[in-house]
């Protein structure tokens, strides 16, 4: 556990630092409380000294609020990106910029995660979710209050869960794994024509590579494959689908296995929905959003043909967004394929319908209003 320091009233005092998001402890900390004004809290975060809150808990959310109307303002003088690609990548720094500044008010947790401030709300649980019960013996530790705000929102989340339409249940995401808010590509998935070998076969396996949730395994399991292993590399993924494909009944049907995208043997039908855009996260939050390098894409791609059984088919779950920002070709997807000795056997296509595809005011509406989710049916090419 990282601890930070900090000076109050001339003493030396520390804490152990609490980050579900992966964020590091801040190097300068001043102790404030509610005389603090809105201006001096907004320069103080922007030289990147972080306060920690000894007023009132909804005085602080209050001072949170007024930080973000002014780091808005300024993000709103920014002269106007050259191309979309351009706009992608400051739209990624103002986020990043944002986040960095938001995160500079922090709160003094004590024991039993209690949040040692007027008018607190009680967090013990959805902090022992992700913190663990251990943590909660602290003595002392500090957390920004955006994640506070962020933990007690994923709490909620977990609790009532997502509608999932094709599915005809809800799926219940923790924090940090992705959501499958988004219900195009499971509709891709509910509606594809299952390969021969599967359908025809009840002894062969389907393979879900980054199962997260363990949406996609649930929905193969409500379409009658009876054989499934999904895979994720991620613990508390693992942890997540098996309570939700336990809620779903599927765990005698499923399999649940740690590894690094394929689990051993093969498969008839392989389905992986890797992050869409390749990048580099800026916190734990965004691993299902950025593939670094497209690890993840390639190497699905690089290993599908040894794990498909003959006739066996692959389902690459992905956005063409990442094409619009000018992040990846299409050439160079197709010559991915190509390059694994893969045929493209068919592809399905989606419109988002998610309101961000919508929004006029979100700097990357102009590639988001194009893009088309689509599930590319991968098939070995003869050897
Ligand atoms: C975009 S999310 C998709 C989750 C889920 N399949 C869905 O469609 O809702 C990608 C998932 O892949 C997992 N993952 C990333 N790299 C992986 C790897 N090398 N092997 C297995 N899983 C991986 C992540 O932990 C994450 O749960």
């Amino acid at each position: 556990m990282t601890t930070v320091t900090w000076t109050s009233a001339g003493l030396q005092c520390a804490a152990a630092w609490l980050s579900a998001a992966g964020h590091n402890p801040p190097k300068r900390i001043e102790v404030v409380d509610d005389q603090l004004d809105a201006d001096t809290a907004h320069r103080f975060a922007s030289e990147g000294t972080a306060m920690l809150w000894h007023g009132d808990y909804q005085s602080a959310k209050l001072l949170l609020q007024a930080l973000a109307r002014r780091v808005e303002r300024s993000a709103g003088k920014a002269r106007p990106a050259a191309s979309i690609t351009e706009a992608f990548h400051k739209h990624r720094m103002t986020q990043a910029q944002r986040s960095r500044i938001l995160g500079m008010i922090l709160l003094p947790v004590e024991a039993g995660f209690q949040i040692a401030l007027k008018r607190a709300p009680d967090v013990a649980e959805a902090f022992e979710q992700v913190f663990g019960a251990e943590a909660k013996a602290l003595p002392q530790a500090l957390i920004a209050l955006r994640e506070v705000q962020g933990l007690i929102g994923a709490y909620e989340w977990r609790k009532k869960g997502v509608e999932i339409p094709v599915l005809g249940a809800r799926i219940h995401p923790w924090h940090g794994i992705f959501s499958p808010v988004r219900g195009e590509y499971l509709e891709l998935i509910a509606k594809a024509d299952l390969p021969k070998a599967i359908s025809e076969d009840p002894k062969a396996f389907a393979f879900d590579i980054g199962t997260g949730t363990g949406v996609i395994a649930a929905l193969l399991a409500k379409r009658g494959i009876k054989k499934l292993v999904a895979t994720d590399i991620d613990d508390k993924a693992l942890a997540c689908a098996r309570d939700n494909l336990q809620r779903q009944g599927c765990i005698p049907k499923v399999k649940l296995e740690k590894a690094d995208l394929f689990p051993q043997g093969k498969a008839a039908l392989i389905v992986c929905n890797p992050p869409w855009l390749p990048g580099k996260p800026g916190s734990s939050i965004e691993n299902a959003i950025y593939d670094p390098d497209s690890r993840m894409l390639k190497g699905f791609l690089a290993g599908l043909t040894a794990h498909l059984v003959p006739g066996g088919e692959g389902w690459l779950i992905l956005s063409d967004l990442a094409e619009h920002l000018g992040l990846r070709s299409r050439a160079e997807l197709e010559a991915l394929f190509a390059a694994n000795g893969l045929r493209v056997a068919g592809r399905l296509n989606a419109r988002p319908t998610h309101p961000k595809a919508r929004d006029e005011n979100d700097p990357l509406s102009a590639a988001r209003g194009k893009e088309i989710t689509s599930l590319w049916r991968l098939t070995a090419l003869p050897a």
